[in-house]
């Protein structure tokens, strides 16, 4: 006669299963079986994250039947957190509850380790929970005259950490702190993917039930955005974004730039105005969440190359100058204190993300975090459009990046009525190809201005960046202008919007009465516009040569302005290669998810420093061939390439203005 196998354990939804002998805790068989179930506590039912539902019946599927009695009863300690905190009906501790027989166990999403965090964004990539600090609950062993070793030590051995680092501070703190929790206390241990041993970042007596958090931050030129983040399940609790205070230094980074050199210990005025408004941010978003700021131990930063190293305290001069030479462009594991952030935990723990080189910075590469193209197979171009625009083009195989000097006219600067997004601004445009009618929409108004709701006292301020990018496509699309760029006049268009405005034309987009002032579209701003889009354009096409490649298959439009941009309207303006219409998309703020995802899960932040060496930088400002690009690409959508996806769902009218409106005018003169 053979003895009876061991009870076969099943764990859904991984399928992992292997046989354990009567009695094993359901965690151990998890455990050896790699199977993701969560512990803070370390089994000793006091932190309930190891929650099991055992199910019961028959699984043809698994090939078992499970009954009732296949887990045993419920211990003491399960009985004691049933009474005292209560069990959602059908849980079990896993920890406690054993395995008496065959058994097919479901791990609920809310007691996996590696949780996944949800994103919007269909093809965005998920993120799975793996954060350089957990909390680890441990029992210390009280102390014995007749083995004498200190208390710090026997946290150690608790913590199976003999190697674990404790700031000097702590050590003042620990004898209460250990005596206070009864001997059981909550640690903060934060490990990340350097290999430098772990780190005490605090804590805290008894059990700690609430989760740490993390803050993300985007620090950009214009304005400072962070994601106050839980560490266990990545749910973002609170967000907020300010003016970056620098922008009294200078609108752009150039004109910071030339403050730090004009202006001796400008470097350091900025440096604080800047720390001073992340503390802040911090502060408040640690108000809004209802948080100690003890809560919050971790941070990771992503920027451009003058915003890191004003924060850093370091003179942004080189940075203005060929070859753009950083100070630094690994990324740097920081103390919060050496930010002078110090409204988060005083031990926390700073990451800023790689800089890809002197133009292009943390702020692209956690884009390129974000969007992965080196996981993929397709040609990728991604444009990050500021005042630069920093552009990334690759695949799987290779991934190049550039910077290319777009200026701030995509922002709505240098344009007539041009103004930042805000209540008010048009940022949507259609023109009737037939009538040349325009209507447009208003950001804080929901409706188009043909439509009734719109209302008719309605005040309409200006142009933002997306709305004069559409205003330029429309007014392709609608003949009256031609690919040149030029507007043409009222005789040529057919339409009297098109009005003379000295020796050119300009066209009225919105007529504002009593309500508001006049907007057109005038001749400096559809060149304002050519310039910015052929920056944007060649360097994307000198990533493309220098690649080998005359297409790209899919385009990702990253940042703020990314997101507002329509993909017909960029094409149209020859903004990006040509490419299949739903292959371009928008990635919102693609860096302050790639700040989120390395603050999320720590194997990201070795991922994105390899990714920062693969990507080859190619220089703009040096290569003949990007003034070249330039030129050709000043035409809308441009003077030689055929943009073939476009032209199968857009008609461009064959008009010219150029010859004809000089003849129009001269004949005009002459016969007056
Ligand atoms: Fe903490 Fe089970 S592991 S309660």
């Amino acid at each position: 006669m053979t003895d009876a196998p061991d009870p076969l354990v099943i764990f859904t939804p991984s399928g992992k299963r292997g046989r354990f002998p009567a009695g094993t805790p359901i965690l151990t068989a998890a455990r050896q079986l790699g199977v993701d179930l969560e512990s803070v506590c370390g089994g000793r039912g006091v932190c309930s994250k190891c929650q099991v539902a055992p199910t019961f019946g028959e699984f043809a599927k698994h090939g078992v039947t499970s009954s009732e009695g296949a887990v045993g009863p419920m211990n003491a300690v399960e009985q004691r957190y049933d009474r005292v905190r209560g069990l959602i009906d059908g849980r079990r501790l896993g920890c406690q509850a054993t395995v008496q027989g065959d058994l097919v166990v479901d791990v609920p999403a809310d007691s996996q380790l590696h949780k996944q965090v949800v994103r919007k964004r269909a093809e965005a990539r998920t993120i799975t929970m793996d954060p350089a600090t957990r909390l680890q609950c441990v029992e210390v062993e009280q102390p014995d005259m007749h083995a004498p070793t200190g208390d710090l030590e026997r946290l150690k051995t608790a913590l199976a950490l003999p190697d674990l680092q404790v700031p000097p501070a702590f050590l003042s703190h620990l004898q209460p702190l250990l005596r206070k929790g009864n001997w059981q206390v909550t640690a903060a241990i934060f490990e990340d993917h350097t290999g430098a041993p772990p780190r005490l970042l605090d804590l805290w007596p008894g059990y700690r039930e609430t989760p740490l958090y993390g803050l993300a931050v985007d620090l950009g030129s214009t304005t400072i955005a962070a994601h106050l983040t839980r560490l266990d399940t990545g749910a973002v609790v609170a967000a907020s974004g300010v003016m970056n205070p620098q922008i009294r230094f200078g609108e752009d980074l150039m004109s910071r730039v030339s403050y730090a050199m004009m202006n001796p210990g400008g470097a350091a005025e900025m440096r604080d105005a800047v720390r001073t408004a992340l503390a802040d941010l911090a502060a408040a978003l640690v108000a809004e969440a209802d948080l100690d700021a003890r809560d919050v131990v971790e941070a990771t930063i992503v920027c451009n190359p003058v915003m890191h190293h004003i924060l850093l305290g370091i003179d942004p001069v080189e940075l203005g100058q060929a070859p753009f030479a950083l100070a630094v462009s690994d990324a740097l594991n920081l103390a919060a204190g050496d930010l002078d952030l110090g409204t988060i935990n005083p031990a926390g723990r700073v990451y800023i993300l790689p800089c890809i080189a002197g133009h292009v910075g943390a702020d692209a590469a956690a884009v390129a975090l974000s969007e992965s193209p080196h996981r993929a197979e397709p040609l990728t171009l991604i444009a990050d459009v500021g005042t630069n625009a920093e552009i990334i083009l690759g695949n799987k195989s290779k991934l190049l990046a550039c910077s290319s000097p777009t200026g701030p006219a995509f922002e709505g600067a240098q344009i007539a009525h041009g103004q930042r997004a805000a209540p008010g601004a048009i940022e949507r445009v259609e023109i009737n190809p037939e009538t040349k009618a325009p209507r447009i929409r208003i950001i804080g108004n929901d409706h188009w201005s043909d439509a009734e709701e719109f209302g008719t006292d309605t005040a309409v301020s200006g142009i933002c960046g997306s709305g004069i990018i559409e205003a330029v496509a429309e007014m392709r699309m609608a003949g009256v202008m031609d690919a040149s760029g030029l507007i043409g006049s009222a005789e040529q268009t057919g339409s009297d919007r098109c009005v003379p405005d000295g020796r050119t034309y300009k066209f009225l987009l919105w007529a504002g009465g009593e309500t508001g002032p006049d907007i057109y579209v005038t001749q400096g701003d559809i060149r304002a516009i050519q310039l910015a889009k052929s920056a944007l354009y060649a360097g994307a096409r000198l990533l493309m040569d220098e690649l080998g490649v005359d297409h790209v298959d899919r385009v990702v439009l990253a940042g703020a302005f990314g997101a507002h941009i329509s993909p017909k309207h960029a094409m149209v303006l020859g903004m990006i290669p040509d490419a299949p219409l739903d292959q371009v998309s928008s990635a919102g703020n693609a860096a302050g998810t790639g700040a989120r995802i390395a603050l999320c899960n720590k194997a990201m932040r070795a991922e994105v420093e390899a990714l920062v060496r693969q990507i080859q930088k190619v220089e703009t400002a040096i290569e003949p061939r990007f003034q070249e690009h330039f030129v050709a690409a000043n035409a809308l959508p441009h003077a030689s390439d055929p943009f073939p996806h476009l032209r199968a769902v857009t008609p461009l009218p064959d008009v010219q203005f150029n010859a004809a409106a000089g003849q129009g005018r001269r004949r005009r003169r002459r016969d007056g």
